[in-house]
């Protein structure tokens, strides 16, 4: 298997690959709704929720848009400290709402009172927050920002985006009181891109009833009516899922704990050895991502020439997003990618700064 180290999508194991080459079946059937249930059971653990968590053949993007559509007649507050926290503003424009920004500088996070502050200032039905900005590293303080909207403005509801974390970092659902968490399948999860997963609170779903123009394909009570016979509405992506009924065993069999702790060990080495080498993580101490390590470019490597460099080598990384392209670069490390392949990227990337 090649190591990329880049931010999605992922390294595939075998495997999971294989699992996708399954044979199709009828999915108005039993043995298709078997396999869906425990897909949502285990899911459901993952997300440390009691709620379905339903499987949408989207990407996460799809889900963001979901978020905005069911849960929100108006008024939207986006939290905007990277490029996709932006993209959930964008898709409440392109839907209509009256959408407003809390906005810092990419790089830093949203703090609890700024959010109070902005919530004091006008009554939003829910707030948007992005968990781990892939474009910056990172790791906005989710569990307090949802405390500030519970005391603040309680009936606002929370919907976080934790498309670069969730699987890699713990984040739990229902006892941080999150009314929608979605991700997607091609980072932490190490899924082929294609499948989404959101879970929803019963106030949340219990909101979507009095909300208009919900749309139809990602209409979230309409998945629940579904969902309750363990199916879709429209055709599920089959091999997908396939995959992800194999990935999810291979996911409980590591141990969620222990898979929480292999990527916070891993993003430590990756944003140690940075700091050593005189650059360091965009993001400030404290809030800085498990997932994916956005270091400060400023020994002036050429990105392209390093990826040049780890081609023969099977490494790969990714270069800084839009803006950011060249002044930082990404290393990921998340899904597949473990210690020892961390360490090999290391030392390759110690001996093309030793030959620049
Ligand atoms: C934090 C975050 N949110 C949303 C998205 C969009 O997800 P997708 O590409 O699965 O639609 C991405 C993609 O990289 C992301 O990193």
């Amino acid at each position: 298997m090649s190591r990329m180290f880049v931010p999605g999508p992922v390294d595939v194991a075998d495997e999971v690959l294989a699992a996708q080459t399954k044979p199709m079946i009828p999915h108005r059937s039993k043995d298709f709704e078997a396999i869906f249930r425990r897909c949502d059971e285990k899911l459901r653990q993952v997300f440390f929720t009691e709620h379905p968590v339903y499987i949408s053949t989207s990407s996460g993007s799809g889900l963001q848009e979901a978020g905005i559509r069911n849960f929100a007649n108006e008024t939207v507050l986006s939290c905007v400290n990277g490029a996709f926290a932006k993209r959930w503003y964008d898709v409440a424009i392109a839907n209509n709402k009256q959408a407003d920004k809390l906005e810092v500088a990419w790089g830093e996070v949203i703090k609890p009172d700024q959010l109070a502050e902005a919530l004091k200032q006008k009554h939003y039905e829910v707030v948007t927050i992005v968990h781990n900005e892939t474009s910056t590293g990172a790791e906005n303080p989710v569990k307090e920002l949802a405390k500030v909207v519970h005391d603040t403005s309680p009936d606002t509801l929370i919907l976080v985006d934790a498309v670069s974390s969730l699987g890699g970092v713990k984040i739990e659902c229902d006892a941080w009181g999150l009314d929608f968490l979605l991700t997607s399948s091609q980072k932490c999860f190490a899924l082929p891109p294609g499948l989404a997963f959101g879970s929803a609170s019963e106030r949340a779903m219990k909101k979507a009833e009095s909300v208009k123009f919900r749309g139809w394909y990602f209409d979230l009570l309409l998945l629940e009516k579904h969902r309750q016979k363990d199916s879709t509405p429209m055709t599920p992506a089959m091999s997908l899922i396939w995959a992800l009924d194999v990935q999810l065993d291979r996911i409980l069999a590591e141990g969620l704990e222990n898979r929480f702790k292999r990527h916070a060990a891993m993003a430590k080495r990756t944003q140690d050895w940075a700091a050593t080498k005189g650059m360091l993580p965009l993001a400030p101490e404290g809030y800085r991502s498990k997932t994916v390590s956005t270091i400060n470019n400023t020994r002036n490597m050429d990105i392209a020439a390093l990826n040049e460099f780890l081609k023969p080598k099977g490494l790969r990384i990714a270069n800084g997003y839009g803006d950011l392209k060249g002044k930082t670069y990404r290393i990921a490390h998340m899904g597949e990618i473990n210690m020892t392949d961390v360490d090999k990227l290391l030392t390759a990337m110690d001996e093309f700064l030793n030959q620049m």
